[in-house]
């Protein structure tokens, strides 16, 4: 599963980045407002921090607007990935980007019909939104498996990039039902390495470790 990291923050990217753990980042016009940064300007610092994808989103909601503001976009640099919204004007925006060899990313996506015509428009990624469908007690999770379901009867190549995540078992349970790509918010991603008997176990290796008098020299 490849990890991509929710957030328009160059300071936590490139933390991650140092890690290793970071196939690409996904943006979105929230959180370049809580970056405070210009999109164009900070979109470039991340595309030249990481090698993987980077989604950055149109704001236009028609077709002419949105292929405008994609090649804007699109020459940032070349891990761009547009963004577009799952409408009829995105699919077809969709369409015409992979079409011209662009990566493309559609977003907002709450069911598994909007999950095929993305496919069938032939998206890279497919964004569905895990924790705004739990919000309203509907069990993300299951989308995520209708998708999987569907995408493999047909052999679509979109991948599935689960969005909205909130929680390490969102993580998890992505991770078990298949989906490719698990895009996932800094803290959420850091908060994966930890567990109560790690700490505890590394205490007291240290503590023995200390009585022997030994170093590793
Ligand atoms: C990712 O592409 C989405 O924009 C993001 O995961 C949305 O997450 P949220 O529902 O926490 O805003």
């Amino acid at each position: 599963m490849k990890f991509f990291v929710d957030t328009a923050d160059i300071g936590d990217i490139r933390e991650l980045n140092t890690l290793g753990l970071l196939d690409g980042v996904t943006t979105n016009p929230s959180l370049i407002l809580k970056s405070g940064r210009d999109i164009l300007e900070v979109t470039k610092e991340i595309c030249a921090e990481v090698d993987g994808p980077v989604s950055a989103e149109v704001a236009a909601t028609d077709y002419d607007a949105m292929m405008k503001e994609a090649a804007v976009l699109a020459k940032i640099a070349d891990n761009i990935c547009i963004k577009l919204p799952l409408t009829l004007d995105g699919l077809r925006a969709c369409k015409a980007l992979t079409s011209d060899g662009h990566k493309t990313n559609v977003t907002l996506c709450f069911s598994a019909n909007q999950a095929l015509l993305a496919a069938k428009a032939g998206a890279t990624y497919i964004s569905p939104f895990i924790g705004r469908l739990d919000d309203t007690a509907i069990n993300g999770m299951e989308l995520i498996g209708e998708i999987r379901t569907i995408y493999d009867n047909y052999g679509f190549q979109t991948e599935i990039l689960a969005a909205s995540i909130r929680t390490v078992n969102h993580v998890k349970e992505a991770a078990m039902i298949g989906a490719d790509v698990a895009t996932v918010p800094p803290a959420t991603l850091k908060a994966l390495v930890k567990h109560p008997l790690t700490d505890k176990g590394l205490e007291a290796f240290l503590a023995d470790w200390e009585k022997t008098g030994q170093s590793i020299t």
